[in-house]
């Protein structure tokens, strides 16, 4: 398990959608089913179709063959990216790993970012530098509120 202490130095992967191998993209689904379909108890079609646009890029901190936390990015359109579906496998949690990988795509784009919080995590997102930019909306019957970083 990495550390937080590790995480200055955490060599995270980005690719579009076309980059990834095959193995890749099934870690990637395996996470986010495990963790947004079964853990959440939440039917919903984690496959939306946004996977494979050319302004997307999926970020993720590999743990041997397995991935450690992920999160991917949107181009929104007009300079805008969203961030969504972060997630950190369970086994790694609480090691700052999401923060990580949150940062890690702060780092690299100079505008907006916007990205829907699940309403409990509002709090983190804000010491993140986030904050929120809208009324609270259920999203497949989870509460969660729109947020941005200017
Ligand atoms: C939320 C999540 C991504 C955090 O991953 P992580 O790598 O453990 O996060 P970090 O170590 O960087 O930060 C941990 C912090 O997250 C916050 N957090 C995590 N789960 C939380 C929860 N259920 N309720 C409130 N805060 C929570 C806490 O502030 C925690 O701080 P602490 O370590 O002082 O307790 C992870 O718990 C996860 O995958 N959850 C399920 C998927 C999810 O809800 N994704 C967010 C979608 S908006």
């Amino acid at each position: 398990m990495c550390t937080a202490d590790a995480r200055s130095e955490l060599d995270f992967v980005d690719r579009r959608f076309g980059e990834l191998t095959v193995d890749q993209l099934h870690e990637i689904y395996w996470l986010r089913s495990l963790v947004f379909v079964v853990e959440q108890a939440c039917i919903y079609n984690d496959v939306d179709g946004r996977d494979a646009e050319p302004g997307t890029t999926h970020h993720w901190l590999p743990a041997g063959e397995r991935i450690a936390t992920y999160a991917r990015s949107l181009d929104d359109g007009d300079g805008v990216l969203r961030i969504g579906r972060v997630v950190t496998h369970p086994e790694h949690r609480g090691a700052g790993l999401a923060a990580a990988v949150v940062r890690h795509i702060g780092d690299a784009h100079t505008g907006t970012i916007m990205l829907d919080a699940q309403s409990h995590l509002v709090p983190w997102y804000e010491s993140l530098g986030y904050v929120v930019a809208g009324a609270e909306f259920l999203d497949d019957g989870i509460p969660h509120k729109p947020m941005r970083r200017n």
